[in-house]
């Protein structure tokens, strides 16, 4: 089993689904609570500097201004009698007996809603004017029961999303519902037998061609605990309604009349291996000129994650003319879950309705683009969260880039080209190794916000310093928000100040790398040559920090004799020994990537005549690596 799954991982991975760099950010504006948080669900409005941020017992509401940040707490505790019935209760977790905020989205310009567990009996409030809890007639803060809108407990998996004043929630308590359940819009949920025991993941609304064509999808895996050995215990599915849904009029008056569901896989329709568990997924929209892309972040039943895109043009095709799972006739042309106005005469009949009532799901099996994953990832990583922008590089093409948040605290940068991946680098911003639970991305201010559930931060979208100061390490980089400006002579962010400057970046973000610097592959000594004297038996290794992992490193004596060197995924080790025989010479560390080659490190190595006897001689090279000789006595 165990070497089918590795010969089907490489058959599915192109190369170097590795990061290219790491880095560790000491600039960010880093925040942590004191305690953890345990959820922590994050709101942010694009455009504005504010990040709201739901924990235990308080909503924050963190104010940026470039590498400050400022914070005030909104104390929302849970109700006295709540907290007692909770922690009476038989065999209840102790811990979860308190108010953690698990939804926050805004409904109208001055009112976000705000709603937590309240130890086991939800409960909502509201903000107005962004900061200050609406008030009642009394002067107390104005709330109202959160049983249909918010999970009680801060583990139950749910999703809700905001459209137009309404409220969406998805709930898995003693049964799985998706429902409208606050705001102007008629109240309506599915029926009890449509969803099977599920884990709600996300929520998204996606834009038709007109505004009564709108959908909300939402985003889930169906858990069957009494599935038997040789079948999936998990399957991810999406399920999706109309925004204009109002209910039927004699059938199914208070329950959708729209809902239909399909499965999602992530995987090949040829290949056994398939990646189940779904664990975030977001759809990168085009507005109303095009369905736009779904993400999705996988896991396979050994913990390996995947990244899967799917077209939502191609979703919603499906939507549109698939048969329905067990139903055999021909389908009216009115199919059911059209969306339609309520008012409309074509709104549809019980007859159609009566069809989406016994059958709410579609046969075709929605299948990734390309029919595999992105990419699988090769380290021990899992992806918990993803978000992902749009991006207009040198040349004005649209470019797609992915942040995936890992269990470790990481974030990888990735940049999605015609199906073609490369991971840009990995980012650690946070002192503490905790999943990222929560990120939020602003195209129009270029930040990503991230938290764990000890820490939050906000990173620049674009960080143009982190490539350096020659043109082709920033063109390596393969990041489209930076290019080399020639003038500045330094990589800078894309800018499109006046209409011809963002074409005058040098980039090259396709596989076929071109030599854009022109001559810039000329050998670069980062280092002087450093010259040490050792003594013929002592025990010396050579070290070459790594930057790029996408890199070939090779150690060469005297530009002839290649030398093996060990990688321990910070450097290119040269041990003499056996294979490596130790000699004076000019030994230099070279690595290759893209048709550029760069001169990493040079030592000039000169021997000892006589043997002094000595215990230990530590050679400084560079601040950090050392070469180290050891006596052998
Ligand atoms: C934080 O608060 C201080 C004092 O009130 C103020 O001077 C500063 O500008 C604030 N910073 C931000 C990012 O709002
Ligand atoms: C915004 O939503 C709140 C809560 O539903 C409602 O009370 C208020 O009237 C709405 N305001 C506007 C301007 O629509
Ligand atoms: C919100 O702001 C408006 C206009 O500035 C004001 O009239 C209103 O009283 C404010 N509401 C609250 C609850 O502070
Ligand atoms: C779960 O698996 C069992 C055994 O195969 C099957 O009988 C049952 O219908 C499945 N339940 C769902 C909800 O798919
Ligand atoms: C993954 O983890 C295993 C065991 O913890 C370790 O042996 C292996 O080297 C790790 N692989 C990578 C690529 O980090
Ligand atoms: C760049 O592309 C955008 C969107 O495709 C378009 O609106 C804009 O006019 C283009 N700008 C230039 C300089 O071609
Ligand atoms: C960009 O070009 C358009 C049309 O060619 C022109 O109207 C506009 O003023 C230009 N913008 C800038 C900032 O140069």
């Amino acid at each position: 089993m165990r070497s089918l799954y590795l010969f089907l991982l490489s058959a599915f991975c192109s190369a170097q689904k590795i990061p290219r760099l790491k880095f560790t950010l000491k600039d960010a504006p880093v925040l942590s609570f004191e305690n953890g948080e345990k959820s922590t669900v994050l709101f942010h409005d694009a455009g504005s500097e504010q990040l709201y941020v739901g924990g235990r017992g308080a909503l924050r509401i963190l104010t940026y201004k470039e590498s400050e940040v400022n914070q005030t707490q909104v104390p929302l505790w849970a109700d006295e009698k709540a907290e007692k019935n909770c922690r009476n209760k038989p065999g209840a977790v102790q811990a979860e007996c308190d108010n953690y905020i698990r939804v926050i989205q805004r409904l109208n310009s001055s009112s976000i809603i705000v709603c937590g567990t309240n130890a086991g009996s939800p409960k909502c409030w509201f903000l107005s004017n962004d900061t200050t809890l609406q008030q009642d007639k009394r002067g107390q803060a104005l709330a109202i029961s959160g049983e249909s809108l918010a999970p009680a407990s801060p583990s139950q998996p749910a999703a809700a999303i905001a459209v137009e004043g309404s409220l969406y929630a998805a709930l898995s308590r003693d049964r799985s519902t998706i429902q409208r359940s606050y705001g102007p819009r008629k109240l309506l949920r599915t029926e009890d037998k449509w969803v099977a025991k599920a884990e709600f993941v996300t929520a998204a609304l996606v834009p038709g061609k007109e505004s009564h064509l709108d959908e909300i999808y939402f985003f889930y895996n169906e858990v069957n605990e009494t599935a038997g050995l040789d079948e999936e215990p998990v399957k991810a599915r999406l399920g999706r309604v109309c925004k204009v849904d109002e209910g039927g009029k004699s059938l199914l008056v208070d329950f959708w009349t729209t809902f239909l569901q399909a499965r999602l896989v992530c995987g090949s329709p040829t290949h056994p291996q398939r990646f189940n568990q779904l664990h975030d997924a977001v759809v990168l929209g085009e507005g109303r000129r095009g369905q736009g892309t779904l993400y999705g972040i996988f896991a396979s039943a050994w913990g390996t994650t995947a990244v899967c895109a799917y077209s939502m043009d191609k979703v919603t095709h499906a939507f549109k003319t698939s048969r329905l799972k067990g139903y055999t006739n021909v389908l009216p042309a009115h199919r059911p879950g059209t969306c339609v106005p309520y008012s409309s005469p074509s709104a549809p009949s019980k007859a159609v309705l009566s069809i989406i009532k016994d059958h709410p799901e579609i046969e075709t099996v929605i299948y990734p683009e390309g029919q595999r994953p992105l990419y699988v990832l090769q380290t021990n990583d899992t992806y918990t969260k993803v978000v992902a922008d749009r991006v207009l590089d040198a040349s004005n093409t649209s470019r797609t880039v992915l942040y995936l948040g890992t269990d470790k605290g990481k974030i990888h940068k990735v940049l999605e080209t015609g199906g073609q991946t490369i991971i840009i680098a990995e980012l650690s911003p946070f002192r503490r190794d905790a999943p990222i639970s929560g990120m939020a991305l602003d195209a129009f201010t270029g930040h990503l916000y991230v938290a764990t559930e000890f820490e939050v931060t906000r990173l620049p979208l674009a960080d143009c310093g982190q490539y350096r100061e020659t043109c082709w390490k920033c063109v390596l980089a393969k990041d489209p928000y930076c290019g080399w400006d020639p003038d500045g002579k330094k990589c800078s962010a894309i800018s499109r100040e006046s209409n011809d400057t963002a074409s005058n970046f040098l980039q090259s973000l396709d596989p076929e790398a071109e030599d854009v610097c022109e001559g810039a592959a000329e050998q670069v000594a980062q280092e002087a040559l450093k010259k040490v004297r050792v003594d013929p038996t002592s025990y010396i290794y050579l070290p070459c920090p790594l930057r790029s992992h996408h890199a070939i490193y090779t150690w060469v004596k005297d530009g002839s004799v290649q030398y093996p060197c060990a990688m321990d995924g910070h450097s290119c080790t040269l041990r003499f020994g056996e294979n490596a025989p130790m000699g004076q010479g000019l030994f230099k560390c070279t690595a290759t990537e893209d048709g550029y080659l760069e001169e990493i490190t040079a030592y000039k190595l000169t021997l000892n005549a006589a043997c002094v006897p000595q215990l230990s001689v530590t050679v400084a090279a560079g601040a950090l690596f050392l070469v180290v000789t050891i006596l052998l006595l």
